[in-house]
């Protein structure tokens, strides 16, 4: 049978850090969602129709400039509602996370929609102001001008509209293990992650 794990949780909490160190540690395939929803949202903003836009995703549109700053996490987050941006989205992401050898998905409805059947399911929290403090440093560090208190507005806004919608918001599947990082440091998470992986799928954790 093949591994798939899905990871979830609210913006900036260490899914995609700990989504990807599982996916290296077991071997498996790895998908960051939330780029599937960025580049949709960053084509709305360069004036396409956001349905039209999810119907068209290309791969080369994951590679589009400035998909990790805070305008396109914002787009998202509005195209992320509509549900027929998100229904032209889900082939793509089951085909992936049922792909030979296994794969890691992270997002907000990975658990409860696009994996319901997923092995693993982690739903990584930690508190808004460590995760601000977080994406403020990514952010700084990648040159974006922004402060600490418009960091923290903004994942607030996001994470209220992301748990608010009616189509697949984000909630942590009645499965899935929580881990909340905010004491933890991207080592200790990731261990912890890796020990919920083993325990849940024996045998996985060889080599
Ligand atoms: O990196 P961060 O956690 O800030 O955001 P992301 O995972 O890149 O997701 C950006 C936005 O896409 C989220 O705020 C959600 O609105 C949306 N999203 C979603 O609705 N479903 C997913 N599976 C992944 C992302």
């Amino acid at each position: 049978m093949t591994l798939t794990i899905a990871v979830d949780g609210p913006a900036a909490s260490g899914k995609g850090t700990i989504g990807r160190a599982l996916a290296a540690r077991f071997g498996l395939g790895y998908l960051d969602t939330g780029l599937l929803y960025r580049a949709v949202g960053r084509r709305m903003l360069d004036g396409e129709d956001p349905v039209a836009a999810a119907r068209a995703l290309r791969a080369a549109d994951l590679e589009a400039e400035g998909l990790r700053g805070p305008e396109a996490a914002e787009a998202a987050s509005k195209v992320a509602a509509i549900p027929e941006v998100r229904a032209a989205l889900v082939d793509f992401q089951r085909a992936f996370a049922t792909r030979e050898g296994g794969a890691v998905l992270d997002g907000r409805d990975i658990g409860t929609v696009i994996c319901p059947d997923a092995p693993v399911k982690l739903f990584v929290t930690a508190a808004a102001e460590t995760r601000a403090a977080r994406r403020f440093r990514e952010l700084a560090a990648g040159g974006h001008a922004t402060s600490f208190d418009e960091v923290l507005a903004d994942i607030r806004a996001r994470d209220a509209r992301d748990a608010g919608r009616t189509d697949a918001p984000m909630c942590a599947a009645g499965d899935a293990v929580r881990i909340d990082t905010t004491e933890l440091d991207v080592a200790a998470a990731v261990t912890r992650a890796v020990a919920e992986v083993e325990a849940r799928h024996p045998g996985c954790g060889a080599g």
